[in-house]
């Protein structure tokens, strides 16, 4: 029998808990023992759960109790996450968590530690909820060089693009329907601004190339600012407009990382992940593209990989499972600015033809968009390949020359 602890009793806690009861006799089967939850943490009171006799507050009795070998981190937010999780891996016990904050935060410092007391330190659940990916790259890609990881890593602004596309609705509309619908926090920055997404392309980055990217490094751009304007002209351009992360490794040995919304042709394999649905594609060097697709929220499909941690851990009492990187630096990761990109622009102007000279004179030549029921002055192209350093001191100088860029979004090679 093996002993565990869940800190955290939310949607993903009490998920984790319900699928251990549900399947113990199969996961039992899977991991060669039984294993018992011991201690549910939480500061809530729930009287009447069929737990409740597991229910406490305190950490200090999980952290002292020498049966428990395997804690469970589902509480979510760094702290106290982080010093539960550090103290816990300092007192021989081995970790899994489902909570991307404090693995792209901290994970390199995690894993030194979890390695320097030889337990496993696992978060399949933090990138993907359900859908495998931490696994497959450390494992089944491992003979590969990662020549790319592009992924969409959030649901919540997922759907909201996909109900944008399809219902040509406003951002602040479909929000407050993702919001009735549960999809969306009543505080939804962290996804819409691109910050959840970006904490998952920092793990992705951090396991695919062995050093820590930590989420300040990483330009990040939302969707708050994407009008059906731009939808629209996504479409005319022959794509769809998602919101990417992305990770490509250099020549120098830098990375190149940007979360921002980018138009996808209607051939990407990422172009059709709709709805609350995560794609995540791996361009490995020997395999090509490899894609994995699923739902990568909710309860049940992020306690599965929860659980299935749980069960590598019980099978790796003795030989740790072997996921590591390097601390990060502050030179790894290129400026943005300094990456090729060609961009989609929407700008309003009073002379149609006076703009697009200036414009071409300016920033070479570019490909207009049209749409049926543009504003009065609204114009709207794309442009060739260059330095977004280039493009962006180009487009500064349009303003002096009657064209006021209105928005700007990155097109995407995938
Ligand atoms: N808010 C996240 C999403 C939840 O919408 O994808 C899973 O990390």
């Amino acid at each position: 029998m093996v002993e565990i602890a869940v800190m955290g009793y939310g949607t993903v806690g009490s998920g984790v808990v319900e699928v251990l009861h549900k399947h113990a006799e199969s996961i039992a089967g899977r991991a060669k023992a039984q294993i018992h939850v011991k201690y549910i943490l939480d500061l809530r009171e729930f009287p009447g759960s069929p737990y409740e006799q597991k229910f406490t507050k305190s950490f200090e009795k999980i952290l002292s109790d020498t049966d428990v070998r395997i804690v469970v981190e589902v509480m979510g937010g760094l702290h106290p996450a982080f010093d539960y999780v550090k103290a816990c891996l300092e007192h021989g016990k081995s970790v899994v968590t489902s909570n991307k904050e404090l693995v792209a935060a901290k994970g390199a410092e995690l894993l030194k530690i979890a390695q320097k007391n030889n337990l496993n330190f696992l978060f399949e659940a933090s990138v993907g909820g359900g859908i495998p990916i931490i696994r497959p790259i450390s494992q089944c890609l491992a003979a590969n060089e990662v020549v790319e990881i592009a992924g969409i890593l959030n649901g919540t602004t997922n759907f909201i693009l996909t109900k944008m596309i399809r219902e040509k609705t406003t951002f602040e509309e479909t929000l407050a329907l993702a919001q009735k619908l549960g999809y969306a926090e009543r505080n939804p920055a962290a996804d819409v601004e691109g910050l959840d997404a970006c904490r998952k392309i920092c793990i992705l980055a951090s396991l695919a190339y062995g050093k820590h990217v930590y989420p300040e490094q990483v330009h990040t751009e939302g969707i708050s600012g994407i009008r059906p304007a731009d939808v629209e002209y996504a479409a005319a351009w022959g794509g769809v407009l998602k919101l990417i992360g992305q990770v490509k490794r250099m020549k120098n040995g830098k990375i190149q990382i940007i979360v921002c919304p980018m138009f996808l042709s209607r051939e990407s394999q990422l172009a059709n992940v709709d709805d609350v649905f995560n794609g995540i594609l791996v361009r490995g060097d020997s395999t090509g593209d490899v894609v994995f697709y699923g739902k990568g929220a909710g309860k049940f499909p992020t306690a599965s990989a929860v659980v299935a941690d749980v069960i590598d851990c019980v099978k790796h009492f003795k030989a740790r499972k072997y996921l590591y990187w390097d601390d990060g630096s502050a030179d790894y990761v290129e400026n943005y600015l300094d990456n090729h990109v060609s961009l989609y622009v929407r700008a309003v102007t009073d002379d149609e033809t006076l703009a697009f000279q200036n414009i071409e004179n300016q920033i070479g030549a570019v490909t207009r968009l049209t749409r049926k029921g543009a504003d009065p002055g609204e114009i709207a192209f794309v442009t060739k390949q260059a330095t977004e350093r280039e493009l962006r001191q180009g487009l500064k100088t349009l303003l002096g020359l009657g064209v006021q860029v209105q928005n700007t979004v990155r097109i995407g090679e995938l």
